[in-house]
């Protein structure tokens, strides 16, 4: 019998698909998914729908929900036009959720808030490297701070604790989901080889040669499961990263041999604009290869290539406190692309 149920809300996105089938396949746990739409293929645990940002819907959808012991939170609301989440709602999706689930699962016993480096100001500008739990909070207000804030306050006096973990750049092998760094570069290689193009870097060249980190989606999830079971992680955040650094500039020549051929220079473009006609070249190369039928739009969201290939400035997070608490797991980060890659291309995801 499972030791912990989980709810994890926002099922459906690269964070909570990874961390659902990463729990669910261990017996300590029992998984309930939640989100508004159902997942494309059917996964392993049942996913209640619901829309948290409506109070009502959230109070008499989640009756049955008794035995949940851990609210891992992954759902975010986010703008179609804009890398800025919007604070007020999603601070009143994590409120509703927890007005609706504290009355009803009586043996909750943790909240897991989902946070990024947009924390400490990565996506604003060049910050403060490498970015500790500790540092100062920056100027400009951001949903994280608004739901951590919440949670703090909320969890005052109550049988549940609170964590957060802070990753960046979530890389997973999910055939279906678009936003995925090993999607975006797999599939521009694709469409530049058929082109008869090298696989030139299509970002900034400061940002070729920054610093850059990502985490495996099963890494954080285990990261998840070791900061939510553990008494000392209790009501603290911790970064997380494979907990190495990267250079695209290092890894590109890596890429372009393995998707066979030659690495071209930097050509700075958008690729939300640049792949923008490209459906008629994708279709072909799906054809040819028998991929999986996918629409062109959810092959890889290109606004998200552009925002991880833009900023001209390092991005690091330094992850020693969660290590000295004793986790130790850790990936070589070209070697997590490449067998992404190996893993997309068994899922007939990419040629
Ligand atoms: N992806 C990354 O590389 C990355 C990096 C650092 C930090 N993070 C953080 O990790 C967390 C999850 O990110 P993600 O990339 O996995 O998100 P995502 O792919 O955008 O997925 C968002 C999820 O939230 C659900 N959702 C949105 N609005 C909802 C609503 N009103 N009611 C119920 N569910 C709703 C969505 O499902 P429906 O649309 O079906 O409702 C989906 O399952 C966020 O806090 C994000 O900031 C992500």
């Amino acid at each position: 019998m499972a030791r912990y149920c989980a709810l994890i809300p926002g099922v459906s996105g690269v964070v909570g698909s990874g961390l659902a089938r990463y729990l669910a396949a261990h017996q300590d746990w029992e998984v309930i998914g939640l989100a508004r739409r159902a997942p494309a293929v059917k996964p392993p645990y049942p996913v209640v729908l619901a829309d948290l940002a409506d109070a009502a819907a959230c109070r008499s959808q989640f009756g049955a929900l008794t035995q949940v012991t851990h609210v891992l939170y992954c759902a975010r609301a986010s703008h179609a036009a804009s890398s800025k989440e919007p604070i007020e709602l999603n601070l009143a999706m994590l409120r509703n959720l927890l007005d609706a689930i504290e009355p009803i699962a009586r043996g909750l016993s943790h909240v897991h808030l989902l946070q990024g480096s947009k924390f400490y100001g990565s996506d604003l500008g060049p910050y403060k490297t490498p970015a500790c739990e500790s540092d100062p909070r920056i100027a400009e207000n951001n949903w994280y701070y608004a739901q951590q804030d919440f949670i703090v306050e909320r969890s005052r006096g109550k049988n549940w604790h609170w964590s957060a973990s802070r990753p960046h750049a979530i890389c997973d092998a999910e055939p279906d989901i678009a936003r995925s760094l090993p999607k975006v570069i797999a599939v521009y290689a694709a469409i530049s080889k058929e082109l008869g193009a090298p696989l030139s870097f299509p970002g900034t060249a400061e940002n070729f040669s920054a610093l850059y980190q990502c985490v495996d989606a099963t890494l954080l999830a285990q990261a998840i499961e070791w900061i939510t079971t553990n008494r000392a992680c209790a009501d603290q955040p911790f970064n997380v990263t494979n907990g190495d650094f990267i250079r695209w500039e290092n890894l590109w020549p890596r890429f372009a041999d393995y998707f066979g051929m030659p690495a071209g220079p930097v050509k700075t473009m958008r690729l939300a604009q640049a792949m923008a006609d490209k459906a008629p070249i994708w279709t072909r190369i799906a054809a040819r290869y028998g991929l999986r039928p996918l629409p062109y739009e959810k092959t890889a969201l290109w606004s998200y290539g552009d925002f991880v290939f833009s900023p001209g400035y390092d991005i690091m997070s330094d992850t020693l406190k969660l290590r000295q608490t004793g986790f130790d797991r850790g990936l070589e980060t070209g070697k997590m692309f490449i067998d992404l890659f190996d893993r997309l291309r068994a899922a007939r995801a990419i040629p």
